[in-house]
């Protein structure tokens, strides 16, 4: 085997990935209750399009194909994001909820990505790496903009969460919480008032 031959192999496995989720970030976009986050996601879509037509450029730079593999991890991340969905989680827990799948995604992307560049500066591919590297910074900015807006819906899930803690115990007996979660009320519990509650529980 070569060096080229693990770019190759390693760019099949983006190709892969990246064709998927163009398939299903519109179902994401369409679940998410925060106009935002549905924005935000719907751009990185049509950046995600992009980043599909960027390695079929580097393919036929290389002289190769980019078909017959499968990437079987984002393939496993979309089924998550799926489930995500499939749940239906209420606002904010259910947007939240999007984030941390849609977060896993990019961070899965930006391992990728990071890999290849390395592989093609090895090799002394700049443009190759060029082109790698546009793509790696616009799966960083998207991450970054998941993660500010999952900071603004943590703190949207917290205040839900806290005023759920007035409720009695008997309420929380009727969304099947734990028992243990029950031992923690007020007066033995010694640390914030955000303890685990209803609301926490259905973001868990
Ligand atoms: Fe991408």
């Amino acid at each position: 085997m070569s060096l080229k031959e693990v770019l190759v192999d390693e760019l099949k496995d983006l190709y892969s990935a990246e064709n998927q989720l163009v398939k299903a970030l519109p179902k994401i976009v369409k679940a998410c209750e925060d106009e935002e986050l549905a924005e935000s996601i719907n751009q990185h879509l049509e950046e995600t399009k992009g980043h599909v037509e960027r390695l079929q450029r580097v393919f036929e730079q290389l002289g190769e194909k980019p078909t017959g593999k499968l990437c079987k991890g984002m393939e496993g991340l979309v089924e998550e994001g799926k489930e995500v969905i499939e749940q239906g989680e209420e606002a904010p827990f259910g947007d939240l909820m999007i984030t941390g799948a849609a977060s896993r995604v990019e961070h899965y992307e930006i391992a990728g990505y990071t890999s290849v560049i390395e592989i093609a500066r090895g090799l002394g591919e700049d443009e190759i790496v060029d082109l790698l590297t546009e793509t790696l910074e616009e799966e960083e900015a998207a991450n970054e903009k998941l993660a500010a807006k999952a900071k603004e819906l943590i703190g949207e899930a917290a205040e839900m969460s806290e005023d759920e803690d007035v409720e009695t115990v008997s309420e929380e007996d009727e969304a099947g919480e734990a028992s243990m979660t029950r031992k923690q009320t007020p007066h033995t519990s010694k640390t914030s008032p955000k303890k685990p509650s209803r609301g926490k529980s259905r973001a868990a």
